[in-house]
């Protein structure tokens, strides 16, 4: 129910997917052991399975757990406290864990997740993100791996959402509501 809003395509569908495999295969390239990968519910539900599938064509077998964690309200600004709102089953003891969501902004929430998961016992805490967008790091965290570097604009498709809108869009893009120019995106 998006209006007369429009989306416009900032990382098409193609870039995603080429991209989503070289992060699969450094992944792989890391050898993870007894590999659990953690999906940061809800926005990286949509990058979480082309990356699960791009892992298991680069030779990986990991278990799959899901964390839903929320940091916003109905709206674009970050609360700054992270709640727990579906916790994972399995135990992380001693195992490398690979956190995935779709956008390190702040950095609270996946610094949250890392440290829960790191007090749980896990040898390795990994972070990989589609996207991050720079100079917004509200504590001291870096992701391992990242797809795209993101301008400093809300963005929305691909697992993302503006209220619970425009998930299901293949692309990664903003929301317009008339002409603008755009920052370019790179690779991260
Ligand atoms: P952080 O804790 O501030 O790093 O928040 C990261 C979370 O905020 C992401 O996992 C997203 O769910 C959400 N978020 C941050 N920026 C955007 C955006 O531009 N579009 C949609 N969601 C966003
Ligand atoms: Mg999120």
């Amino acid at each position: 129910m998006s209006g007369e809003r429009k989306v416009q395509i900032l990382i098409d569908e193609k870039a995603i997917a080429e991209r989503t495999q070289a992060l699969a295969d450094e992944i792989a390239a890391a050898k993870p052991k007894d590999l659990l990968v953690v999906a940061i519910l809800k926005g990286s539900f949509m990058f979480a399975a082309d990356l699960l599938r791009a892992m298991h064509r680069a030779g990986l077998d990991p278990q799959v757990e899901f964390f839903h964690l929320s940091s916003y309200l109905e709206g674009t600004v970050s609360t700054g406290s992270v709640k727990i709102l579906k916790d994972i089953e399995s135990s992380v003891k001693d195992r490398d864990v690979l956190l995935v969501d779709d956008i390190l902004e702040s950095g609270r929430t996946l610094a949250f997740a890392k440290d829960l998961l790191t007090a749980r016992g896990a040898r390795k805490v990994m972070i990989c993100t589609m996207l991050e967008k720079p100079g917004k790091r509200a504590v001291q965290i870096a992701a391992d791996f990242v797809g795209f570097v993101c301008p400093d604009v809300f963005v929305v498709g691909y697992g993302m959402d503006v209220a619970h809108s425009y998930r299901q869009l293949p692309f990664i893009g903003r929301v317009v509501t008339g002409e603008s120019s755009l920052p370019t995106m790179g690779e991260g």
